[in-house]
């Protein structure tokens, strides 16, 4: 088998070692990969939404199967383009990506379908918009409609804070058109779960649930990032919320989407929120989360490629996926300052055990060969052990042995989670 990945971040990363696992992969194509990806796939200079050269890509290299893994190809149809020149993909098509792609329509679906999220109300002016804030319950949530870098959420806590928000997007247009429509939403409080599952849009197959730490510092302070770390499983998702979760949040998705047309298959991941009044969804994404993905994945016991043709084909209720009973824990190591600014360039260099758990976010080779640090985030090393606690432990002794200047990493992933256990 001749596999495609597109994207190049630690979630890439991740997908490409687990597939190297099936015997039947000969080679694997990264585009465009990063410097650390490379020792693992071969790394192609061609930009993840750059949907006619992955396309022409494909096809040149006769490529068996492809595993569109970030969001913004996704929403531009990079599937569409390469199923139409007969590529078997793994991922949903735009008309579903944009679940993600789309708050308003998010919102709506849910709406409509009667799952469960917060309640909203979505502006196409702003004058409407900040005339809604001056009575609207404090705080509340501003959500940009469209792709955003993932910054394109803001939890007001003042009518200042919310007002300044629907300014920016709207006015100021800070994320351009994404802005142009917005999502006022009710704050919603609890614990947080990220619920990542395979589908075929006939079943749903959840993966092991997971938590994020999305601030930048120890105790969740700072700025919200991509990710600061994550363990797996997540101690608050209980079996009875699973089972809860699946009735009344997962079977309703991908009946709601089938519904609508739009047909989901691929990865679809739930952002739930177990509030007082039960599991509410924060956010959907139509792909795998990063750096959920990186303690998600290597406790997958399944063959990833069987798994994620088994979406393509239809036929995932047929097809096993099991995952170990163990914990996971990864830790990211980001570039100092990130997610505002922060300096790349920096030599990156990993023990041999610590590289064989590490999987590379922001590294590329230079022009002698060196791997250096070229993002905010550079790293992310996942232990697996019987217990959390260890599985702690041993990510953070893993990480000590990935290096370079101006290296940051939170020193309370999972934290939380041992508390919750206790
Ligand atoms: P997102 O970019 O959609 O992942 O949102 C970023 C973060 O904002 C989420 O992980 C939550 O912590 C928080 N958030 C989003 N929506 C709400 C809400 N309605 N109530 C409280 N927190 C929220
Ligand atoms: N870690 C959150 C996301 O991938 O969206």
């Amino acid at each position: 088998m001749r596999i495609l990945v597109v994207g190049g971040g630690g979630r890439e990363h991740a997908i490409i070692k687990k597939l190297k696992e099936n015997k039947s992969v000969e080679v694997i194509y990264a585009l465009p990969g990063n410097g650390g990806i490379a020792r693992d796939a071969v790394c192609v200079p061609i930009g993840a939404t750059d949907i006619a050269k992955i396309t022409e890509f494909a096809v040149e290299n006769k490529i068996d199967y492809a595993v569109v893994a970030p969001d913004d190809p996704l929403v531009l149809g990079a599937v569409d383009a390469l199923e139409a020149k007969g590529i078997p993909c793994f991922g949903p098509r735009a008309n579903a990506a944009i679940i993600e792609g789309s708050k308003v329509f998010s919102k709506n679906l849910m709406k409509k379908y009667g799952i469960p999220t917060a309640e909203y109300e979505v502006f196409n002016d702003m004058d409407s918009a900040l005339n809604y804030l001056e009575t609207a319950p404090i705080p509340t949530v501003i959500k940009a409609d469209g792709l955003a870098l993932g910054k394109g959420v803001i939890i007001a806590q003042t009518r200042q804070e919310a007002m300044d928000a629907v300014k920016s997007m709207m006015a100021d247009k800070v994320f351009g058109k994404s802005g142009e429509h917005i999502v006022i939403e009710e704050f919603l409080t609890g614990p947080e779960v990220s619920v990542l599952s395979f589908t075929d849009g006939k079943v749903v197959k959840p993966m092991v649930s997971s938590m994020d730490h999305k601030r930048a510092g120890d105790h969740d302070t700072g700025l919200n990032t991509g990710g600061m770390g994550t363990v797996a499983p997540n101690p608050y998702y209980t079996g009875e919320i699973a089972d809860r979760c699946m009735k009344e949040i997962f079977l309703p998705t991908i009946q709601a989407m089938n519904a609508e047309g739009r047909t989901f298959k691929g990865c679809l991941y739930f952002g739930l929120m177990l509030t007082p009044k039960g599991p509410k969804v924060i956010e959907y994404n139509c792909r795998f989360g990063d750096p959920e993905t990186q303690v998600v994945l290597p406790l997958l016991e399944s063959d990833l490629l069987t798994v994620m043709q088994a979406t393509t084909n239809g036929t995932l209720a047929d097809t096993e996926v099991r995952f170990s009973d163990k914990n996971a824990c990864c830790v990211i190591k980001a570039s100092e300052g990130y997610p505002v600014s922060y300096k790349k360039g920096f030599p990156l260099t990993m023990t041999e055990e610590a590289e064989k758990h590490t999987f590379v976010a922001g590294a590329k080779l230079d022009e002698n060969g060196t791997l250096v640090t070229s993002g905010g985030r550079v790293t992310g090393t996942t232990a697996v052990a019987d217990t959390l606690d260890v599985a702690i432990r041993e990510a953070y002794r893993l990480s000590d042995g990935v290096h370079f200047e101006n290296a940051y990493r939170r020193s309370d992933i999972g934290q939380r989670a041992l508390q919750a256990l206790n």
